[in-house]
């Protein structure tokens, strides 16, 4: 085991400590679990590798973990997600955290590697990078591992087409598509963050501005929604036509990316898609627009396009950085196109992710118990512990819900009766 540990500062502990017990009062459902994982300990022995973003409720997702007898440690899944108190107040509590708000590609890497030093049993990712770098870098681990979770939309696409290529190497399910999961933490959850992201970053008033939102699936169906409340005029572009069609009766409008340039005053990317605001776009773009990213990777905006259009950057917040381009217009990035929610505010509130971090306990928790037994390939979270989870979180807000009598169980399970 590896006692390894590269924190910003072990001083923010007791910060964080206060932050994570703050959170937990949201997270009911992970509690319960935790209960009962401390009972039963279904993780004694087992050595897990965890890469997610390094907040509040991660950390209560870890504690849980370790109450079950997970032999955890934990790093960041991406460069700015990480809140260094959190990261500190781990380590205290005996989980080795390597992960700085703010590293460079090659700490951030480094940190995965001291992840997979560890040697793991389980994984548990957030958009794959952990996985990626097992599979191709240090491949001579894969036999010690027995299962893993993924927790995002990108991590789950990446992996399909890993199994699609035949390199998958052991099962691991996609948490991000139990329904618990996604029509919550992806709708509501990024909905609401990445709005906070924005409006930590920038202090804009939202009332009366025209908001591009690319790529209208559930996190930007969620975006749009919360946007359109705080008086936005949502714009929508998007390749889907079932998805723009929905958009469009949503009550947003629809246009290309190119007619959408020059009209919006902010733009945000929920793709998980690359360049979808180009080197062909950005010229069009118009005074003064703010651009900013939710999707996973900081690829949906053409970064590189947008340096060398430029004349001249300067960072004039401190998650904003103001590009002049050669013919005077100006254009904001925000939080270097890394998840706005997570880079400039605090990612999802805690509420959200006990559902989400719920199905990653049981999740885990369903590998060990059926290690050796599961084919090599992408699972969906079984339908029970999704309905556990639904079940758990109405308990927590004191809401109960009918049964279908035997009479509706015939009814529903027959095709004689008609009217
Ligand atoms: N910020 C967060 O905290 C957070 C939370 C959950 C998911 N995510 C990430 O957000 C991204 C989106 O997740 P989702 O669950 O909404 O995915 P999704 O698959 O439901 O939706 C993505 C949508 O983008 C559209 N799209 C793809 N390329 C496009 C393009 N070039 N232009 C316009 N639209 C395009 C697709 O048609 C699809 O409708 C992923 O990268 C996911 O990992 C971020």
């Amino acid at each position: 085991m590896t006692e390894k540990y590269d924190i910003k500062d072990a001083a923010l502990a007791p910060e964080g400590r206060l932050r994570i017990e703050w959170a937990s009062r949201e997270m009911p459902v992970l509690a319960q679990i935790k209960q009962r994982l401390a009972k039963d300990k279904p993780f004694a022995g087992v050595r897990v590798s965890a890469c997610l973003h390094v907040t509040t409720e991660t950390a209560n997702l870890a504690l849980a973990l370790k109450a079950g007898g997970a032999d955890l440690v934990l790093c960041a899944s991406n460069p700015l997600s990480t809140q260094d108190d959190v990261a500190a107040a781990l380590v205290e509590a005996g989980i080795p955290t390597s992960a700085i708000k703010g590293e460079n590609e090659a700490t951030y890497y480094k940190h995965i590697t001291a992840a997979l030093d560890h040697k793991p049993n389980l994984t548990v990712d957030d958009g794959a990078d952990l996985v990626t770098t097992l599979h191709t870098k240090r491949s001579e681990l894969l036999k010690g591992v027995f299962g893993g979770t993924e927790e995002t939309t990108t991590g789950v696409i990446r992996l399909r087409s890993m199994e699609k290529a035949g390199k998958l190497t052991y099962p691991i399910i996609a948490v991000n598509d139990a329904q618990t999961k996604y029509l919550f933490d992806n709708r509501y959850g990024t909905g609401q963050s990445t709005l906070d992201g924005v409006t930590r970053a920038t202090n804009i008033l939202w009332a009366g501005k025209k908001l591009v939102v690319s790529g209208y699936g559930w996190c930007g169906k969620g975006l749009a929604m919360r946007a359109k409340g705080m008086g936005a005029q949502v714009i929508v572009t998007e390749v889907e036509p079932i998805k723009a069609l929905e958009a469009a009766m949503d009550g947003c409008q629809v246009m290309t990316m190119a007619q959408a340039a020059p009209i919006g005053d902010i733009f945000i990317t929920v793709t998980g898609d690359k360049h979808v605001i180009s080197k062909e776009v950005i010229p069009l773009l118009k005074d003064g627009a703010i651009l900013a990213n939710s999707g996973h990777f900081n690829v949906e905006i053409d970064i590189p396009a947008l340096e060398a259009l430029s004349k001249n950057k300067r960072r004039v917040r401190e998650f904003v950085d103001e590009y002049t381009f050669k013919n005077g217009k100006k254009a904001y990035l925000l939080g270097e196109g890394r998840l706005i929610n997570l880079a400039a505010a605090e990612g999802h509130p805690a509420s959200v992710m006990d559902m989400s971090f719920a199905n990653q306990a049981l999740c885990l928790e369903y590998l060990v118990k059926n290690k050796g037994k599961l084919e090599t390939r992408v699972f969906a979270v079984p339908q029970d512990i999704d309905k556990t989870v639904a079940r758990l979180k109405l308990a927590s807000m004191g809401m109960d819900i009918d049964t279908l009598t035997p009479e509706q169980v015939k009814y529903l399970a027959g095709w004689e009766e008609g009217t």
